[in-house]
């Protein structure tokens, strides 16, 4: 019996936590801490697990892996191994990177808003397909393009779903979008500015939960009137949102019945099926390695210090996202303590686990916070010069 976080790449050698049968006492010896490790074989997993359930919903589907998430070299290298697999980007540097990084210009989207003039010259410039959200982007980006270049609109998905309570995981209704209701509108601005419309684009929320079924099926049941009203349509995409489990009583939407909505409501347009998963394709494939510097007890509370904080994975801080704590040596052994888990940042938010039961820790103890393979190092900073950490891939 293994815990609820252990999957396919976990193993236990010799009493201590393997990834991909690599031992993480190894790497921490040869690496230091803080010390990202990634799987290749988790993110093909991933990938195939996706292809997989959308040959189910579609005849035709393209997945653009959103470097957003993760954009170490390792790691687009793993997603490149994967055929067919191509990528998404949301700024003029991520197009660059994504080129130097293998992907060629066929094989890379741009989706994002709020866009400067120099961002769409420079978007123009590279020709990568382009995803626009508002009146704006459209009037000028047509003014750079020659005439009749295609492009995609994204809307607002006119729900508020993600994972938990939080209101910043989830995308509807904020600044992403045009309405369901502005189609027409949006395609005579989009032809009057030379542009062609050839796909619809809608991205949900992060960490899409079981739960909002009801909420996602509203959402994709809005983008199929709006696939309605566009003719020639190329290209349906339903963007990322996908998401793993951070909680031991998380239930992730499951990827079948996603792939079943898909099915029931968009595939009927015989369009591609496109998405931009982040999470689900690197999430789970990523660990922080950290050592524990500090056990003391304060004010009541058993603290345990670590040589790591929010710099490095701001998912906790920012969005109450809750992260595992496991003992690299003996992860398996049951609870005997609780915790309270905290960071080197001089700020009291830095706090990795309030509470969290553990077996007895010790000093210079390796502990393994996972999920960690997405929006760790991409949103990381530098906050009191604490921002580096090596990053692997196994
Ligand atoms: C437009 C768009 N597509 C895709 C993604 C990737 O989402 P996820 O990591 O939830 O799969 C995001 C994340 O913010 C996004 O904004």
């Amino acid at each position: 019996m293994h815990a609820w976080w252990f999957h396919e790449s976990f193993s236990i050698d010799q009493d201590a936590l393997s990834l991909d049968g690599v031992p993480l006492r190894w790497l921490a010896q040869e690496h230091g801490t803080p010390l990202f490790v990634y799987s290749r074989a988790t993110i093909q997993r991933q990938l195939q697990a996706l292809q997989a359930a959308l040959a189910t919903a579609a005849d035709d589907f393209a997945i653009y892996y959103a470097m957003k998430a993760n954009r170490f070299s390792g790691v687009l290298d793993a997603v490149r191994s994967v055929p067919g697999v191509c990528v998404d980007t949301c700024s003029p540097r991520e197009i660059g990177y994504a080129l130097q990084n293998g992907f060629a210009l066929s094989q890379i989207s741009f989706n994002a808003g709020m866009l400067s003039a120099s961002d769409l010259a420079t978007v123009a410039q590279t020709g990568v397909h382009c995803t626009l959200d508002s009146y704006s982007g459209l009037r000028r980006y047509g003014s750079l393009v020659p005439k009749g270049t295609p492009v995609t609109l994204r809307f607002n998905p006119g729900v508020r779903v993600g994972y938990g309570q939080g209101a910043n995981l989830r995308y509807g209704n904020d600044k992403f979008g045009f309405e369901a209701d502005e189609i027409e509108e949006a395609l005579r601005v989009a032809f009057d500015a030379g542009l062609s419309v050839d796909g619809i684009h809608m991205h949900l929320g992060w960490g899409l939960q079981e739960d909002s079924v009801e909420l996602v099926e509203d959402a994709f049941a809005r983008l199929a009137y709006i696939a309605s009203c566009v003719p020639d349509l190329r290209v349906i995409n339903v963007g990322g949102g996908l998401g793993g489990r951070y909680h031991v009583t998380d239930h992730p939407l499951a990827l079948s019945t996603w792939a079943s909505l898909i099915r029931k409501h968009l595939a009927p347009f015989g369009a591609t099926i496109a998405c931009e998963p982040g999470t689900f394709v690197v999430g789970p494939a990523g660990l922080l390695l950290l050592e524990v510097n500090t056990v003391e007890k304060r004010r009541g509370v058993q603290w345990v210090g670590v040589n790591a904080g929010f710099a490095l994975n701001p998912m906790p801080a920012l969005y109450g996202v809750p992260v595992q704590i496991v003992p690299v040596h003996a992860p398996l052994t049951p609870p005997e303590q609780t915790y309270r888990v905290v960071g080197h940042i001089n700020e009291t938010t830095d706090v990795w686990s309030k509470e969290c039961a553990l077996p007895a820790l010790q000093e210079m103890d390796l502990l393994a916070l996972l999920p960690a393979g997405a929006y760790c190092t991409s949103m990381s900073s530098d906050h009191c010069l604490r921002g580096q950490a090596k990053e692997i891939v196994v």
